[in-house]
């Protein structure tokens, strides 16, 4: 789908994207490299990243693959420092590295609990920690009139009410989320940073989507869940922009839902003809037998 931003809206812009090589991270590289971005991907697969920089680069983008791990804050510090080596400055930090599988969580254990964590809430930490150096108003490669630059971490819906096998990452992403919350509050207030988040519903093609959602199961989830539909990589890559463009000046703190309302969705337990009856008839009812008033005085 064509792209409703200017093509300059990030131009000379610096995006470092962890998870960058794949799914919901690639797309976004993508879409920013389009709109005038230099792209530094992380990733821990060299066969992913070596396969995603060409992609870019067969697009007139110039683009780097950094490997390491978030997980650890000597990849994250290295690959912070060799992006501000090669383009000279960073601007955006995308937090889409992200670990998942279903899991019961009584045959989960704690290795497997902690092992999300650590990537989707530790990790996210790590980078923005290393980050903040390059992102801050005045830092280097920055000129201090154009303010600090701006985090986006890739959360998920998932921990808003509960979700089945999935104790791990809802744990995780609430911790992202608040995660996102505090920096805003802190790093807004003393370097002009905006940190984000963006909670995607199931979006197609993605690897998180054929581990979480097999095919068997999507016909069902469609019933228990009215308002399911998949959103494209494409959807997720247009928020991110709006979240880190000028259009997202005034906006710190949001994590931002592109689900297509999904989150809010129950099953209909009543067919919208039958309410109308039977809402008369309650109302009949009740007007019959006023309420408070007791039974012994009607
Ligand atoms: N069910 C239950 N436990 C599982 C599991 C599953 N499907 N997959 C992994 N685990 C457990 C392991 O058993 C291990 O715990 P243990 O030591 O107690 O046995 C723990 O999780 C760590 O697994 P390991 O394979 O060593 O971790 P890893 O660091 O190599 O991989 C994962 C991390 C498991 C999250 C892996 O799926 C991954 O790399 N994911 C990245 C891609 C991804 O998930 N993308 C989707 C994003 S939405």
């Amino acid at each position: 789908m064509e792209s409703p931003f200017k093509p300059d809206v990030l131009k000379g812009k610096v995006a470092l994207i962890t998870g960058g090589g794949s799914g919901i991270g690639f797309e976004i590289s993508t879409q920013f490299g389009k709109h005038g971005a230099s792209i530094a991907i992380m990733g821990r697969r060299k066969q992913v990243l070596d396969a995603a920089v060409s992609d870019l680069r067969s697009l007139g983008i110039a683009a780097i693959g950094l490997e390491g791990d978030v997980r650890k804050p000597e990849d994250a510090r290295r690959v912070v420092e060799s992006a501000y080596q090669h383009f000279g400055r960073i601007d955006i930090l995308i937090n889409a590295a992200a670990g998942n599988f279903l899991s019961a969580a009584e045959d989960l254990s704690t290795n497997g609990f902690r092992t999300v964590l650590d990537i989707d809430a530790v990790g996210t930490f790590n980078m923005c920690h290393e980050a903040l150096k390059y992102l801050k108003k005045g830092g280097p490669g920055r000129d201090s009139s154009t303010g600090g630059g701006s985090i986006i971490n890739i959360s998920a819906t998932l921990h808003y009410t509960a979700s089945w096998y999935q104790i791990h990452v809802s744990a995780a992403k609430a911790a992202v989320d608040a995660t996102t919350r505090n920096l805003a509050l802190e790093w807004g207030t003393d370097y002009e940073i905006r940190v984000n988040g963006i909670a995607p519903g199931p979006i197609g093609g993605t690897p998180g989507m054929s581990k979480l959602v097999p095919d068997e199961i999507q016909n069902k989830t469609r019933e228990l869940m009215p308002l399911y539909k998949l959103g494209e990589k494409w959807d997720i890559a247009m928020a991110a922009l709006y979240l880190s463009g000028d259009t997202g000046k005034y906006v710190n703190g949001l994590t931002m839902v592109v689900d297509g309302g999904l989150w809010l969705s129950k099953p209909r337990h009543l067919a919208k003809e039958a309410v109308k009856e039977l809402s008369r008839v309650v109302e009949k009812r009740s007007r019959a037998k006023p309420v408070g008033l007791p039974t012994s005085k009607l």
